[in-house]
């Protein structure tokens, strides 16, 4: 079942457009890496995706819900309550932290779920203290973010997006602010994720991982998606030159 379906979507900056026609579903538990050069509309996607960006044309569903779509050439967004229903469905992880820096990090999740879903403070933290032992992080649950190295603040990132229960998990570049030797810890974590079968698209340059970790991988390029195929395709036997030329030059 789709999680995620996107249909002709389109996004124009002014005279700029930066996502022509795309298509992309995500079924339940499946992990799709989004792959391709800088400027090519990947983040763009992710953040239609969180309506941090408004889409021109086409339509969206999650868990087979309708976000928005097209009538007489106009997008139509939801009403209120079900984009918050929707929102609340999909966990999104950024490239920087942005951990509330005056909370501790067991504030830091246990913020939204208490506030936004009126979980109980007892099963709010008992559920915290679960998601940080996942990610290594129990014994930092009183320490301020500046305290923390910043693959530590990603993992607590991580960590509070899991706190909401989400369906499906969006990650934009989640280690490419890290120094490289912090990179593996978090890349473990999203691993692990994956093998719990967590839904996810995850926006990378960490071709190995995606390669690794994904049941597809998608390309894209100039606002458009060029192929996409199983990981192992993609990577040893591209079928478009434009994906020759982006993954040579990732070597
Ligand atoms: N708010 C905005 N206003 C104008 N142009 C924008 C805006 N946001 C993004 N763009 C443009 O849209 C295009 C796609 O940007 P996007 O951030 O989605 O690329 P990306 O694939 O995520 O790149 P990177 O790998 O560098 O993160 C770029 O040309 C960018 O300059
Ligand atoms: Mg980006």
């Amino acid at each position: 079942m789709p999680l995620i379906s996107i249909q002709h979507i389109e996004k124009s900056f002014g005279t700029h457009t930066v996502l022509k026609d795309i298509n992309l579903t995500v079924n339940k538990g499946e992990v799709i890496s989004l792959i391709g050069p800088s400027g090519s509309g990947k983040s763009t996607i992710l953040r239609c995706l969180s309506r941090l960006e408004i889409i021109d044309n086409g339509e969206i569903l999650v868990d087979g819900e309708t976000m928005v779509k097209t009538e007489q050439g106009q997008a139509v967004y939801a009403a209120k309550d079900t984009l918050q229903r929707i929102s609340g469905k999909m966990g999104m992880v950024f490239q920087q932290f942005n951990l509330f820096p005056h909370l501790t990090v067991m504030d830091n999740l246990t913020y939204a779920p208490r506030i936004v879903k009126g979980i109980p403070e007892a099963q709010a933290i008992d559920n915290a203290e679960k998601l940080l032992k996942k990610v290594g992080l129990l014994d930092k649950q009183n320490m301020y973010p500046s305290r923390l190295s910043g693959g530590q603040q990603q993992r607590v990132a991580i960590a509070r997006a899991l706190a909401m229960e989400p369906l499906i998990m969006l990650f934009d570049e989640p280690t490419s602010a890290l120094d490289p030797e912090l990179t593996g810890d978090v890349l473990r974590t999203i691993r692990s994720l994956a093998e719990e079968h967590m839904t996810m698209l995850i926006v990378t340059h960490e071709m190995a991982f995606a390669r690794e970790v994904s049941d597809a991988v998608v390309f894209m390029s100039d606002g458009v998606i060029v192929e996409q195929d199983e990981p192992e395709k993609i990577f040893t036997n591209p079928q478009h030159q434009r994906t020759r030329s982006f993954l040579q030059s990732m070597l």
